[in-house]
Order: C-alpha cells, then structure tokens, then sequence
C-alpha cells in the first residue's frame, strides 16, 4: 500500500486537486445565453490522467439542460489543467461555488464510489477508516448497519453472514484480513504507520475518498460459508455498491455452476459491477488459478521494490540473507531438549512451533516455498534454502559450540521488481482454457496496511502482540488495489459496464519480464496494473450478459446448468447457438488451446468501442518474438464517434507444438495516444 513503485498516482494528496478554479475570461460568441468562459485550474496533475474526462465529469455536475460534449471548447491539460465551456451565469456561479467549497474535485468523484468488501469484517476505529471530510453517502444507497457496530461516512454499510455461528455476531473483524484488504482498497492517509518500524511512511488507500461497505462473511471459529458469501453477493449488489472486491476462493477451480463465487459476481456483472477476485495462493503449479470467470477479474500477486530480508549470523561470521527469519542447532526431537537459550533448525516451516514447544529463543526452519516473501512469526524466525540448511547443518556438525545470531528484519530495495509471487496461483484456466487467468498482477507482497488489534500479529494464537498495522502478503492483498483502480475507473465513468473496466484494466497493464517468470502470461496475465493509465484505455472490449451465456453454451453448457448460473429462465443453449467457440466472447486477451503436434490456426472475432476520442485512427501492431504468426484484418480502425464500435478479426497461426509448451505475442492498437493492449496466449 505504501509501495514506491507506484508513487506517482498513488501520492497523499489525492489525484488531483482542484487548487483554484477562476473563471478568467469570457467572449461572447455562441448563444446568447451561454458565453465562453476559461475555467483554469491551475497546475497541470503529475501522471497520465485523463483531463478530459475529468473536465466533463465536471461540468457534467453544473450544467443545466445541455450535456459536458456540447459545452466544451477546449479541454487545456498539457502545460496546465482546465478547459473552456459555453456556460450560463448560473451555471458559471454554480462551478466559482467548488472553489469556495475547497472540494477536491477527485474526492468528489471519489465519494461517489462505493466499494463492497465481502471479507473478515472491518475494525472501524481504525485511523484508516475516519471520515473526517465526507460527507452523507450517496443518494442512492441502500446498505445498513448491523445494530452493534457504528458505522460513519467512510464506512457506510456493515453487515455479518454467519448461518454457522451464534458468538461473535458482528461485523467487526477480529481476524485482521479484511481491515488489511478495506484499507488496501479505500483507506484514508494515516501518517507515520510501520510494523515495529518496518515499512515505516504514509499508509493511504488505492481510493481514499472512496466509502466502504463490509460483509463479513467469516467467523473466526467457523471459517467462511459458501452460502453466506453468496448472500452476501446478494445483499452487496442490492445494496447499490459500485465496485466487490473478494479476497478469497475455493480450494480447487470448480464449474461455475457449483461457484458462489462465479454465480455471485455473474449477478454482480448483470447490474455493471465488476467483481475483483484474487486468483489464489496454491502457485506456482500450473492451472492452480481460482476465480477464473470471464465476468470477474482475477488478480495474481507481484512483489514490490521494498523487499524485506534477516540476517542470520553464525559463529564464524558468515552471514546467510533468507527472507525471514529461524537456530541453536540441535535435534529437537530428543525427549529432554532443553530449548532455552538456543534456537533450533528444522525441517519445514511450522509457524514457529516446534521453538515454542521446546521453549527456545528463536527458529531457522528449512522451507523452499516461502523464500520470496515475508512472514510474520511468534519468536525470532526464519525461513532458509536447502543450501543455506546444509550449510548450517554441517556448521553444526563440525564445531563443539554452535552458535547463530538472528538480526532484526531489514528492508532493501529491489529493482527487479515487480515480479509474481510464488504462492500465486497459475493458470491455465481449468474451467476455461481458452479464457486467460489470473487476468492481471498487482502489489501483494509485503504490503503493510490497516489491521485488527484484536488479531494476532503472526497468525500464532500465543502471540499476543497487538498493532494497528501490519504486513500482509497474498493474493489476498494484490486483490484490493485492483479494486481501487477499478473504483477510480468507476469514478470517472459510472456508466461503464463490468466488462469495459475489466478491458480498461487489462489492456493497459504494463507487460511484465517473461524470462524473470515461470509460465510468463499464466503466472501474471496482461501485466502490472497501471493506474495512472486505467481510466483513459482509448478503447474498450466491451460485453453484456448474453455474450457470456452465448460462451457458456459453446462450452458445452446445457440449460439446466445455465439456469442455475444466471437464475434466468429464459437462458437456453440450443444446438444454433453452441455452435462458436469459447474464443468468440469478447474478452480482452486472445487465448487459444492448441492441439498437440498439429499447426496453430485460428480466428479470434472482436469488437472495440471508442471510449477515446471522437475522431481518431487507430493502427494494429503485433508485437512478437515468438514464432506465432498473427494478421489483423482491418488493421487500421477509423472511428468517426465515441463509442462506436467497430469488428475486427485476429488470425494466429505457427508451426506444431509440443506439450506442454506455450507462444505469446501481442496486438496492441495504437492512435499515438493509446495503447491498447491484448495478450495473445497459444498453449498445448
Ligand atoms: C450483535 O447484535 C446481535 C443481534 O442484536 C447479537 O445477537 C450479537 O450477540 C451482538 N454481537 C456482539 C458481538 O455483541
Ligand atoms: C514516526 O513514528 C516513529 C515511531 O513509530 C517515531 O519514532 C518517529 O519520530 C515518527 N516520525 C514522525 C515524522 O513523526
Ligand atoms: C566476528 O566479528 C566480530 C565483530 O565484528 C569480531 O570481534 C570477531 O573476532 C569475529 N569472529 C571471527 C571468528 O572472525
Ligand atoms: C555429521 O558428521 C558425521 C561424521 O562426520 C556424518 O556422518 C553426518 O552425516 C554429518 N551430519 C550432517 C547433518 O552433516
Ligand atoms: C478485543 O480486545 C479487547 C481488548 O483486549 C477485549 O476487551 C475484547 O474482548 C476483544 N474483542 C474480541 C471480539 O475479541
Ligand atoms: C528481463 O529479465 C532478464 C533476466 O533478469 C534481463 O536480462 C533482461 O534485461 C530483462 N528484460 C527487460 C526488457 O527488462
Ligand atoms: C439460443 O437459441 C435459442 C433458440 O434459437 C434462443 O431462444 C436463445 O435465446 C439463444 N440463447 C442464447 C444464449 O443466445
Ligand atoms: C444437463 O446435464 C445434466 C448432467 O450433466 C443433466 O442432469 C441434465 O438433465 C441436463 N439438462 C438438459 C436440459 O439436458
Ligand atoms: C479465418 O478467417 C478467414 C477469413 O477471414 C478464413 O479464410 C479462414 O479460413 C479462417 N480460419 C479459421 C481457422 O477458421
């Protein structure tokens, strides 16, 4: 959350502020009602944003009777921010009144944008969650607050699902994950937060000016239930949220009709929510991927460049780094160990333990599989390689009096960042190959953030340690910040569907190093997230309900499964329409299930929507260094209007591949302003 990699839109200040609107001039051509009049507003904001946008969202709040495109003149925004309009003197008095107000004009946005968290519950005292400067929440909500729990301005619903329990009936997390995943999200600037003074600065939230609605739908003895997630996705959706993040996912992908997970968040979809969804920590075995709908977004975890490390020093001075820290070197598993004042070796990560069983000051536990990232456990602790183990083990082995040292945790930078977690889970997508999940990777190691003081710090039951912040890692935690740019997209185009803000946010990911990658595009999708260029993707692969009824039919879905999945009667698969391919839904990335031994050669049929500007030309350009052929035809779109759509189709072909193996390459459209960007993805 307090990433550096993504400092310059994710700064303190908010996005944009709207540091002084002053009507400076006006000319008297148009009607005679309206004049034009330059609206600066100062400063032009760090980062690509989308000015344009923003001015009409503006104007769009003052105007009376005409729309923002009929007012404008001219958006300014390269050198400075502001535009000129054709305005009345009412509506000119009505925009001089934002600046009296000294609202941000990005919190304003913001504030209209509301988040549901289907997790663990919230803690509301804490500093991330004060609503100091909001206002009422929007109109149009219709959440509540469960009857022991007190709400505010920021957090504007809470409610519990717990069908299994009867203790502990509240909202209020106790477990930490959701106050780490909320404040992730939309958490406000809390100044000077570490984790005893590691990743010490600012916390801030993806949306800070965004308002949260929690569910909480596990109980800290009786886990998370299907059915109650699934009325949570109920209760979420008719309560008016804008945006559901969900933090979680079944154990194995599972069809989509047996998934509260998919069949909540298809209803979601169906009432332009998007759904983000964390694509789940079993990697990095291949096809480990949860949350693999195309309605949903599916988020894989990356690391950031803080990496955090432990020094373990021995007796002879040689120091080894591991990630996090575990050593008195004996086997403990003699009956009268005596573990104080030593620190033991093992053999996998046990949380700690075996140390706290035997009572000793601290452990080195020998565990390849959580090397790239930070844990947090009840005593001096440490993860270690194999070699580093053998190493200790063979120290242990020649000298009389063994000894080892555990440094306190240190922060370095790391400039191979951002690169996918282990723990993230792969694809392929075992449900739908030929959809490309996790479809995007954002921050989701070591980030610090809000938290429950009544959690346990280290996940350990005897630690009894309490903080307001602390450091998370998981797909858990990548999950929120997509939300948040989900919800900023939300903000500046509330009437873009589920599917354009998947598009917006899969086609401009920033492409990820595929040699610093085990299985590349199945590991992290398009890319990094970007934010700064989310909201302004120039085009979008726009769809509805019935282009994914129509890929579940070619699925092979029959109607009694699709009913189940859509609650709608009147979805039926009939042998004319099973008769396309999976690849036909206009999805954002093109993924094609080659055969084994036979040559590439497929279609891909889409359709792009200007959401850019008006008049502009657009050019194909593949970019590959595989040997995947692609052509697209037309390879130039020239738009006359927005959101106008226009078809193209992509043909892939390449020589026979073995299995498994995989090629990719990509198409991206480009008018010189934008990028838009698709993977092109062929497996065996
Ligand atoms: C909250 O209120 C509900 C219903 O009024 C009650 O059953 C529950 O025990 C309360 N929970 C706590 C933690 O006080
Ligand atoms: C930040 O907090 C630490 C303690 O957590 C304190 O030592 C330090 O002085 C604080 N820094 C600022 C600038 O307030
Ligand atoms: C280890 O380092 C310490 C301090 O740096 C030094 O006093 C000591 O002699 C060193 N021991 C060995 C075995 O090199
Ligand atoms: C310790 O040394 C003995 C004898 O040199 C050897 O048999 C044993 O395998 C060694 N153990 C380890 C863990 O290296
Ligand atoms: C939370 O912690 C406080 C203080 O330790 C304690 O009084 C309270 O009972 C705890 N609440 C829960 C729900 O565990
Ligand atoms: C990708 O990573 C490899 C290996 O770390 C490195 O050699 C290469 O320069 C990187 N490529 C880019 C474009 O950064
Ligand atoms: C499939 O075809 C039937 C009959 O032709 C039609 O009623 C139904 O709506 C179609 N379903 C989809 C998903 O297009
Ligand atoms: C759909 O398939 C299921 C079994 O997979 C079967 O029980 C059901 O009758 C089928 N429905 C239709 C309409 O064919
Ligand atoms: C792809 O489409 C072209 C026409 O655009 C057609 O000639 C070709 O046969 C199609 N290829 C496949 C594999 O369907």
């Amino acid at each position: 959350m307090v990433s550096s990699l993504m400092s310059p839109p994710w700064l303190c200040l908010g996005l944009i502020s709207l540091i002084s609107i002053s009507v400076l001039v006006n000319s008297s051509i148009a009607n005679t009602e309206r004049q034009v009049y330059i609206v600066y507003m100062g400063e032009k904001p760090s980062g690509e944003i989308l000015i344009e946008s923003l001015n009409f969202n503006l104007l769009d709040q003052v105007l009376d009777g005409i729309t923002s495109r009929e007012s404008i003149v001219h958006s300014y925004g390269r050198s400075f921010s502001g535009f000129a309009a054709k305005l009345t003197e009412q509506e000119r008095r009505k925009l001089e009144g934002f600046q009296n107000t000294k609202e941000h004009w990005q919190q304003k946005l913001e504030s209209d944008v509301i988040i549901g968290m289907i997790d663990t519950g919230i803690w509301p005292e804490s500093k991330s969650f004060s609503d100091e400067g909001f206002g009422p929440p929007p109109k149009r909500w219709k959440g509540t607050c469960a009857k022991n729990f007190s709400c505010n301005n920021k957090i504007i619903g809470a409610k519990y699902y717990f069908s299994e329990a009867k203790d502990n009936l509240s909202p209020r997390d106790v477990l930490g994950h959701g106050t780490h995943t909320a404040s992730i999200a939309a958490g406000g600037c809390v100044a000077n937060v570490s984790l005893f003074g590691l990743a010490q600065g600012n916390a801030r939230g993806g949306v800070p000016g965004a308002r949260l609605a929690v569910y909480s739908v596990c109980h800290r003895y009786r886990g998370c239930q299907e059915v109650d997630i699934l009325k949570a996705f109920d209760e979420a959706i008719a309560d008016g949220v804008d945006i559901i993040s969900i933090s979680m996912g079944n154990d194995h992908p599972s069809e989509y009709f047996i998934d509260v997970i998919a069949i909540g968040s298809f209803h979601a979809m169906k009432n332009g929510i998007l759904t983000v969804a964390s694509a789940g920590n079993d990697g990095p075995t291949p096809g480990s991927v949860t949350n693999v709908a195309p309605w949903l977004i599916s988020v894989a975890a990356s690391s950031i460049d803080r990496r955090i490390i432990d020094k373990l020093v021995i007796g002879d001075n040689r120091t080894f780094e591991a990630s996090e820290l575990m050593l008195n070197l004996y086997d403990y598993t003699r009956t009268n160990f005596e573990g104080k004042g030593s620190i033991i070796l093992c053999y996998g990560d046990d949380g700690g333990n075996s140390a706290l069983v035997y009572k000793a000051e601290g452990a080195v536990m020998i565990d390849e599989s959580a090397l790239d990232f930070g844990k947090q456990y009840p005593l001096p602790a440490l993860d270690v390689s194999v070699a580093v183990g053998e190493e200790l083990l063979n120290y242990i082995n020649k000298t009389r009096n063994p000894v080892v040292n555990i440094h306190k945790s240190e922060e370095i930078f790391d400039e191979n960042a951002p690169v996918v977690a282990s723990f993230s889970s792969r694809g392929p997508n075992t449900i739908t190959p030929e959809i490309l999940k996790p479809d995007i990777s954002a921050p989701g190691v070591n980030i610090i953030a809000a938290w429950s003081p009544n959690a346990s710090v280290s996940d350990s039951p005897v630690d009894k340690r309490s903080v307001f912040y602390n450091i998370l890692s998981g797909t858990s935690i990548a999950c929120p910040h997509v939300s948040a740019v989900a919800a900023y997209v939300k903000s500046i185009h509330p009437s873009w569907s589920s599917a354009a803000i998947l598009s917006a946010l899969v086609t401009t990911a920033t492409p990820m190093n595929e040699s610093r990658h085990y299985v590349a595009e199945l590991a992290y999708g398009a890319g990094q997230l970007n934010p700064a260029r989310a909201a302004n993707p120039g085009l979008v692969y726009d769809a509805i309900e019935a282009d994914y009824v129509k890929m579940l039919c070619n699925q092979g879905y029959n109607s009694t499964k699709l009913k189940i999945l859509t609650g709608d009667k009147t979805s039926i698969c009939s042998s004319k329409n099973g008769t396309g391919t999976v690849r036909d839904l206009n999805y954002p990335s093109l993924t094609l299930h080659a055969g084994e031994g036979k040559s590439v050669n497929a279609n891909f049929s889409r359709t792009v929507t200007n959401v850019g500007i008006a008049e502009s030309v657009y050019k194909a350009e593949i970019r590959t260094t595989s040997k995947l052929e692609v052509t697209v035809n037309p390879s130039v779109l020239s738009f006359k209007s927005l959101n106008q759509k226009i078809e193209f189709i992509v043909t892939v072909s390449g020589p026979p591949m073995s299995s498994p193996s995989m090629v990719s390459a990509s198409l991206v459209w480009s008018d010189g302003k934008h990028d838009v960007r698709s993977p092109i993805f062929v497996f065996v």
